[in-house]
């Protein structure tokens, strides 16, 4: 690789963002590990990184919170300089409940995560992304917004409003050379599912042409290409990690 870029995995402490952070720090970048309350967890994925040749720091930050994006982004800056690939992947709770036993906070949490805390980041780091004429942002959206399904609609309509930023910010932003691409998984197991029914993990395989369900390596090898200088071209696109199950 020809220079060490920054990139910053949100939410990298644990399930998807860990196995993103591990495969850039293998591939030779420098990786801030952000994490909001399992520092422990963080430091692990930071010094598993570190142990393997590569470089990395765990920095922590509520990405819904801008004093705490701002100091995050500063205190990276002070370390290595710009972030210059951003993975937008943090979540919270994702549940699942008809409409009628959704509050508006029930959706507010969701855009929390998937337009406030992507909004609040490029708005500190698009200045020196343009500056230098380069950056990448890898949104980590979801399948569902390719298939539909009942009962799940904050998620899906906060990972949709944020395919709907992919889209624009590549238009807006590509003048500068900075691409903006999104990864859509389907359903990958990650702690996060340890309570999920053994039928419903079944049924999910049962319609995936691949007849498997990914793991996080699946959606960290996705992020490795798109994070790529040779790539700077792909930009306004999702990609779906997920066996074909949706097109
Ligand atoms: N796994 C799947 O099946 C799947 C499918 C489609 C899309 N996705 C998407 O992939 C991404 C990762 O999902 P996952 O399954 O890996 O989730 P996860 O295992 O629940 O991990 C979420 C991460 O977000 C962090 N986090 C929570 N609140 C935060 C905050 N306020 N600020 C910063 N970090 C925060 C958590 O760390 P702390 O404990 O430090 O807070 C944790 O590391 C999400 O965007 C999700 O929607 C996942």
């Amino acid at each position: 690789m020809e220079k060490k870029r920054v990139v910053l995995v949100t939410g990298a402490a644990r399930g998807l963002g860990a196995a993103i952070a591990r495969r850039l720090g293998k591939d030779g970048f420098r990786v801030a590990v952000n994490y909001c309350h399992s520092q422990n967890l963080a430091d692990k994925v930071a010094q598993g990184i570190i142990a393997e040749g590569g470089e990395a720091k765990a920095f922590r930050a509520d990405v819904t919170n801008l004093d705490d994006v701002k100091a995050m982004l500063a205190e990276i800056r002070n370390t290595w300089g710009s972030v210059e690939i951003l993975v937008n992947n943090a979540t919270g709770p994702q549940p699942e409940r008809p409409l009628e036993e959704y509050s508006w906070q029930d959706f507010a949490d969701q855009i929390d995560f998937f337009i406030k805390a992507p909004v609040y980041l490029m708005q500190e780091l698009i200045a020196p992304m343009k500056q230098a004429r380069w950056g990448k942002v890898i949104n980590i959206g979801s399948e569902v917004t390719e298939n539909y399904r009942p009962i799940f609609s904050p998620y899906i309509a906060a990972k949709s409003a944020l395919l709907g930023l992919t889209r624009t910010w590549a238009l807006e932003f590509g003048p500068w050379n900075i691409a903006i691409n999104s990864i859509a998984p389907g359903w990958i197991p990650t702690e996060r599912h340890s309570d999920a029914e053994s039928a419903d993990l079944e049924a999910y395989r049962a319609k995936v042409p691949m007849g498997r369900q990914g793991v996080p390596e699946d959606v960290a090898s996705a992020a490795s290409y798109l994070a790529r200088e040779e790539t700077n071209f792909i930009s306004g696109q999702q990609f779906c990690v997920n066996g074909a199950n949706t097109f």
